[in-house]
């Protein structure tokens, strides 16, 4: 199978990238380095052996994305393309609906028009909102979203099916019947193996286990823990801790779903158990061999106090499910920071 990868220089892409051509099936890369860089891609190489085509490009330049499929022409197309700093959403909100909706859009457009109809879609937890009660599962209704980011994650997931929808009928214009796969992550973490590839965040890290890391390596002295008076055993919030690995073999089945299926369907892809802040902060201490130095701060606007999935649907019908638990995911994690201090510099 051809595979064309939005964004897959970025986190997720690149790991998926070595998933897929450990697979054996093919990859090409369509990134504008927003927020990666393109030696993820040399090192996604490296680690695999194999070539991947790479493209600098942004997907709502709809000229360059009708030239690139023509030229490839995939068999499943990946958009993991977005922005996706939570805080900067709130601040740009007009650049984030602009950037990630207009990718979608654009994408679907020259899709149509090249005749390619399998679509995987990078969602987020984040729609499951505020008042849904974890475990998550994929039937409950998508809930209010508490930054702009989310709601274009929200608006994306409508967008897709409402075309999926259409592509199944015979005046939808589309050659095939389209076929979407709307994949919700919860909290992705850790680093591949070899700690070539890893995730490698632009100034501050707004997530956990950046920040961690960094505080691990030296770079920051200390971590602010969010709040320590939510309604859970210790105070802290809950999350689904996944190994980016495991997500990316995620990504590696629901590709090959969608080559065999018509439809809109939606998988979380998580482990289905929680780890609250301070579980994380001493599995972390643990890999690294020394205490990560903590203080308690105020909650952060917008945290919800527990996110954690059903992971039954990816395991009952894609045969997936996450192999890797906490002590992997930390490890894997210190190997790459403490092999690249500095990321990809
Ligand atoms: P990332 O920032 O590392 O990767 C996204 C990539 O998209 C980057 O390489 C960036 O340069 C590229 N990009 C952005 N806009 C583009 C455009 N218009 N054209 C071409 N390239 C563009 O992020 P990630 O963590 O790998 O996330 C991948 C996807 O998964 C995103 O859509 C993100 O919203 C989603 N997601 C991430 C998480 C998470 O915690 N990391 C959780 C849920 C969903
Ligand atoms: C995890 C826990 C924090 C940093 C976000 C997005 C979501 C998805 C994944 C991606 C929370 C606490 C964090 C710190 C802390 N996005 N924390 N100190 O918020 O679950 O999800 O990333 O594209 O849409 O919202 O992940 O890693 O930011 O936080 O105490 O310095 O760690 O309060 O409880 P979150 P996170």
């Amino acid at each position: 199978m051809k595979t064309l990868l939005t964004g897959g220089a970025g986190y997720i892409g690149s790991h998926t990238a070595v998933a897929l051509l450990e697979a054996g099936h093919d990859v090409a890369i369509i990134d504008n380095f927003a927020n990666s860089s393109p030696e993820a891609v040399k090192r996604v190489e490296l680690i695999t052996g194999r070539q991947v085509s790479l493209y600098e490009a942004d997907c709502a330049d709809k000229d360059r994305m009708m030239e690139i499929l023509g030229k490839e022409q995939p068999d499943c197309i990946i958009h993991f393309a977005g922005l996706k700093a939570v805080g900067e959403s709130v601040e740009l909100p007009v650049e984030y609906y602009r950037n990630n909706i207009d990718s979608t859009l654009t994408l679907l457009e020259c899709m149509k028009a090249s005749g390619i109809s399998r679509f995987v879609f990078s969602s987020s937890a984040t729609v499951y909102g505020e008042d849904n009660t974890p475990p998550f599962t994929e039937d409950m209704p998508k809930g209010v979203c508490t930054n702009p980011y989310g709601w274009t994650k929200w608006m994306q997931e409508q967008i897709l099916t409402d075309a999926q929808l259409a592509g199944c009928r015979e005046k939808g214009g589309w050659k095939a019947p389209l076929s979407v796969v709307l994949l919700r992550y919860f909290n992705p973490v850790g680093a591949h193996e070899s700690g070539l590839i890893g995730e490698d965040p632009q100034g501050i890290p707004n997530n956990l286990m950046p920040y961690i890391s960094q505080v691990a390596v030296g770079r920051r002295d200390h971590l602010t823990v969010f709040g320590d008076d939510y309604d859970t055993p210790d105070g802290t919030c809950r999350r689904d801790y996944i190994h980016v690995m495991d997500l990316a073999e995620g990504h590696v089945k629901a590709a090959e779903y969608a080559l065999g299926h018509e439809g809109a369907e939606v998988f979380n892809l998580g482990t289905g158990s929680p780890y609250s802040v301070l579980g994380m902060v001493e599995a972390f201490s643990r890999a690294c061999g020394h205490q990560i130095p903590y203080e308690i701060g105020p909650r952060r606007a917008g945290d919800v106090q527990d996110s954690w999935a059903d992971a039954g649907k990816a395991k009952r019908i894609l045969g997936w499910e996450a192999k890797r638990g906490i002590d992997e995911i930390c490890r894997d994690a210190w190997n790459w920071q403490s092999h690249n201090p500095k990321g990809y510099e």
